[in-house]
């Protein structure tokens, strides 16, 4: 079953009345639940877009064109009030923004801790969750340190921790590992499949790094504000068998 489900997707930015950007000029997307998938692109082809609105942080254009549809776990959630996708959001997703977000008068662990806050969860069990989060990624002993002094892989470990600090049943991540060399890279891949193999969490990644589309089930394909290919899951395609059995025993 899908668990983000759009058709009809369009986003155009206006700066002024002749100067326009279509980011999104009409996109359809699947996603199914427990998927992980990576969406890649070239720059300026509508990913980060496309991430915001399938996590309900924009809403997608109503006009010039078919009405938008936009489906969480097949709830129609496309006109839904600001508060109301607050809410889903809160409890049900995690973000890794592409320029981490992070608030710089916080500490790391109070900046993880912001989305248990949002999640409606504190106090001690939120403050041992957001520990946990921040030694997943390395950095328990950064734990008190503010942004401004981590090293921008450090932050981007930061806003990882802070996606996942709830467990969200989908984490979307734009360039989760943009700032981080190989070897963390890897670790931060491992970790999304970890989450994603134990609690069943659906992974959506934006990535310029093939490799990281290579880690993914299936990369779906941008350009210009399209989608030009849907890509094959290859966790599915691996489980589907190779030839057609035949239905009668051939004699030896
Ligand atoms: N807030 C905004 N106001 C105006 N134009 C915008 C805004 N955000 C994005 N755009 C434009 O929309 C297009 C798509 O942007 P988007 O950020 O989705 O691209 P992207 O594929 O994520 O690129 P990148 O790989 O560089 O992050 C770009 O041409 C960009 O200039
Ligand atoms: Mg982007």
């Amino acid at each position: 079953m899908a668990i983000l489900e759009g058709r009809n997707l369009r986003k155009t930015y206006r700066l002024s009345r002749k100067n326009t950007v279509e980011a999104l000029k009409g996109v359809e997307v699947s996603i199914e639940k427990g998927e992980m998938v990576a969406i890649m692109g070239p720059s300026g082809s509508g990913k980060s877009t496309l991430m915001h609105i399938l996590g309900l942080l924009h809403a997608p254009d109503p006009n010039h064109g078919p009405a938008p549809e936009l489906y969480l776990s097949g709830e129609n959630v496309a006109t839904l009030s600001d508060n109301a996708r607050t809410r889903i959001r809160a409890r049900r997703m995690g973000f890794v923004f592409q320029d981490f977000n992070l608030v710089p008068t916080l500490t790391a662990l109070e900046n993880v801790l912001l989305a248990s806050t949002y999640a409606g969860i504190r106090g001690k069990q939120a403050r041992q969750a957001g520990l946990e989060a921040l030694t997943l990624v390395g950095l328990a002993d950064r734990a008190d340190h503010k942004p401004a002094e981590l090293s921008g892989g450090e932050q981007q470990r930061v806003a990882i921790a802070r996606a996942l600090v709830n467990k969200p049943e989908i984490i979307l991540a734009d360039e989760p590992t943009g700032n981080l060399d190989s070897d963390r890279s890897a670790e931060v891949l491992a970790l999304f499949r970890q989450f994603n193999r134990e609690h069943g969490q659906t992974v959506v990644v934006v990535t310029h790094d093939s490799e990281v589309g290579e880690a993914c089930d299936r990369v779906i394909r941008m350009r210009d504000g399209r989608i030009r290919d849907h890509g094959q899951n290859v966790a599915q395609v691996a489980d589907a068998p190779a030839t057609a059995t035949p239905l009668v025993a051939v004699p030896v």
